[in-house]
């Protein structure tokens, strides 16, 4: 799979540690960066790029990391077409997808540790959108609340 990840300083060491794995795994990386540690970096640069990547089609899913998760996912979430999840329990990372196509797993790296984190991320890479009715009935409901919403 084609997987964009992305971190500020929070997630950095997080981020290339995953991207390693993910490659070592066979998948195909798309590092937007951080490319080097820089404690003044700001994480919604790197969310919009890996949002901009899965939007594009160049990335299938992103990964982004954060000290938290928080503030990645908060400004992921502002792309139209991304549904970005926070995810710290790996039935949430699997389920985000199944139900809520989640297409970006954040992560929190002051928050989790490292073998937690790449179980999260294998639980997320393996899952797949269900497409129930169900389910596509609420992510229209989403994307009509995009579209009425999401400026003012
Ligand atoms: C950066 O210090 C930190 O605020 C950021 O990585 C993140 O935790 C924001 O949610």
């Amino acid at each position: 799979m084609r997987i964009a990840v992305g971190s500020d300083h929070g997630g950095f060491a997080l981020k290339n540690e995953i991207a390693r794995m993910l490659a070592g795994a066979g998948h195909d990386i798309l590092d937007v960066g951080a490319h080097a540690f820089d404690p003044a970096d700001d994480y919604p640069d790197f969310a919009r790029a890996v949002g901009l990547a899965v939007r594009r089609g160049e990335a299938e899913r992103g990964i982004l990391i954060c000290g938290s998760g928080v503030g990645a996912s908060v400004a992921a979430n502002k792309l139209a077409g991304i549904r970005a999840g926070l995810c710290h329990d790996t039935y949430s990372a699997h389920q985000g997808v199944e139900h809520d196509n989640m297409n970006v797993l954040c992560l929190g790296a002051r928050v989790i540790g490292s073998e937690l984190a790449h179980e999260l991320v294998r639980a997320f890479i393996s899952a797949r959108f269900s497409g129930e009715e169900r389910h596509v009935r609420r992510l229209a409901k989403i994307a009509a609340i995009e579209k009425e919403l999401m400026s003012y």
